[in-house]
């Protein structure tokens, strides 16, 4: 009886110690004076997000709610507080000129056990800086004009994919192009950043895309994915992973088995993987290491494909619902061909102004990358204020939410390219179009997924006329459960075919 009453008071006890340690936490915004929703108990302002929302929806609620109120409000996710910045004036300081206080992501990495962790998208500051000023040259425009022949290669076969299935009769009803177009992606990727023919487009199973979408995708289950964004520094010091350790090994073989293979025969090629190796083999004092190859690798596929691949899809959709915009967008592709008799060049390409507004405003109403973050080393004070941002507090950049903020962008879901002609451009804010992100760490493959999504539409549309099916969902319902903005049901479209197939 005794044993039972000591076992009840000290559970009492310990639950009490959790109940005021929340309550201390949660308090954190009141205390400061900072506006925030109330925090639930247990997972702050995480419950939505979970049950029923893409969080990119949450954030974009949060910020119509809360702008013009306030120019920053906190944010809870679990123990941890964000604050969400809602003023372009403070987001260009954090970005740009106040990036000495913002130099980090603060997302999860761990070199030692899950080396294909440490990317350029996750390390911290001095590491980070290291290797991004190594990884700049590969994304120069001259690179991209060298790679411009393999990605119009692949290109092809994805309108030899279509052809085959519009000749078989399934694209009369309708293809789900969502995960057409992420093939095409898995391809490009694979082929410029692994040197592999990964074959995805003709085999939609080929391990290379199966492992890519599972270290990608899938995380450890909700409990263990959340304690490490929760508790990024006692999870690293307990060797926990991000990625399942059969993704970790199938990079790490793959990469090492390609660079023994090019090393071994002398085989030069003009991709992401040959500058990595090349960086191996520097005399410096500190070349690259095997593993620090393939977590660069693997970042550009993770970061990389989805992107690009979901930009392209979302593209096709709106030009399936918009055929004006699509007819113009047509035209003038064959207008810059015929001025390039026919040839498909990369010079031809950056002649396609028109197909600019169009990919911006994509990226506009669906951005992909719904928010960015940072994280303080010091105490930063916000300008004219008597608030701080203090040193390790995570700061939140709402960039789907500016896209769709009705005085940045008047009738947003409409989808218009003309709002990026420049005029249009030249009256707003630079902050209020940052789909990339912006500053230091700004999106290093900006002209990389130009390039995949240029040419993917280019090949298409001069083949194909995009149309809408009895299947194509609009408005389109958005997969809560996803990272980045992605389709719930699939993106059904159907194809008229327009004239021969070109590049063939
Ligand atoms: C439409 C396609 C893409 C979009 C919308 C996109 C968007 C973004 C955004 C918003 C960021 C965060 C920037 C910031 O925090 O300021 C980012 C970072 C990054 N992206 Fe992209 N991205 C795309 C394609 C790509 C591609 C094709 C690659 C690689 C080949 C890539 C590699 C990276 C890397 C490595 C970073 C981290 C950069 C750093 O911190 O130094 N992205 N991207």
């Amino acid at each position: 009886m005794e044993f039972l009453l000591v076992l009840i008071y000290s559970i009492a006890f310990i639950l009490l110690g959790i109940y005021l340690l929340l309550r201390k936490r949660y308090s954190y915004f009141a205390e400061r004076g900072i506006l925030h929703d109330k925090p639930d108990l247990i997972f702050g302002n995480f419950r939505k997000m979970r049950l029923s929302k893409p969080i990119f929806l949450v954030f974009r609620e949060y910020y119509n709610k809360y702008k013009g109120k306030a120019k920053y409000v906190g944010f809870y996710l679990f123990l941890r507080s964000f604050i969400v910045i809602l003023d372009l004036e403070l987001i260009k300081n954090v970005l740009i000129k106040d990036f000495e206080y913002f130099p980090n992501r603060g997302t999860y990495y761990n070199e030692k056990d899950d080396p294909i962790s440490a990317s350029i998208m996750h390390l911290d500051y001095e590491k980070w800086r290291n290797m991004r000023v190594k990884l700049t040259p590969t994304f120069t425009s001259g690179k991209m004009k060298f790679m411009f022949p393999t990605v119009v290669d692949v290109a092809t076969q994805l309108v030899e994919v279509m052809r085959d299935a519009h000749e078989s009769g399934s694209f009369e009803m309708g293809i789900e192009f969502a995960d057409l177009i992420a093939r095409y992606a898995v391809d490009v990727i694979g082929s410029i950043a692994f040197g592999l023919n990964c074959n995805s487009l003709t085999n939609p199973e080929a391990e290379f895309k199966v492992m890519g979408i599972k270290g990608f995708r899938y995380r450890h289950n909700w409990f263990v994915h959340s304690f490490i964004v929760s508790y990024p520094d006692l999870a690293r010091k307990l060797g926990m992973k991000f990625h399942f350790d059969d993704v970790g090994e199938f990079f790490l073989r793959i990469v090492r088995e390609t660079v023994t293979y090019r090393e071994k025969t002398g085989t030069q090629r003009k991709d992401f993987l040959n500058l990595l190796i090349d960086l191996k083999n520097s005399d410096t004092a500190d070349p690259i290491t095997m593993e620090q190859i393939t977590a660069q690798a693997y970042v550009f596929f993770t970061a990389g494909f989805e992107t690009s691949s979901c930009t392209m899809s979302f593209c096709l959709y709106e030009l399936g619902l918009n055929q004006m915009v699509q007819n113009k967008l047509r035209e003038e592709i064959m207008e810059v061909l015929a001025r390039y008799e026919g040839k498909f060049t990369y010079e031809a390409m950056n002649e396609m102004k028109y197909m600019e507004k169009v990919l911006n405003e994509t990226m506009r109403k669906y951005s992909i990358v719904a928010f960015t973050l940072r994280r303080a080393i010091k105490d930063y004070v916000i300008p004219n204020t008597n608030h701080v941002i203090e040193k390790g507090m995570d700061v939140v950049i709402p960039i789907d939410a500016l896209h769709h903020d009705p005085e940045l962008f008047p009738n947003p879901e409409e989808f218009n390219p003309e709002r990026f002609s420049p005029s249009e451009v030249e009256k707003r804010n630079s902050m209020s179009y940052i789909p990339f992100g912006d500053g230091p760490h700004t999106c290093i493959g900006i002209r990389f997924s130009r390039l995949v999504i240029m040419i993917g539409l280019v090949m298409v549309l001069q083949n194909y006329r995009i149309l809408p099916t009895k299947k194509t969902e609009n408005p389109l319902q958005y997969n809560p459960k996803k990272y980045f903005m992605g389709s719930k049901n699939g993106i059904y479209l159907k194809t008229e075919k327009i004239c021969g197939i070109v590049n063939e």
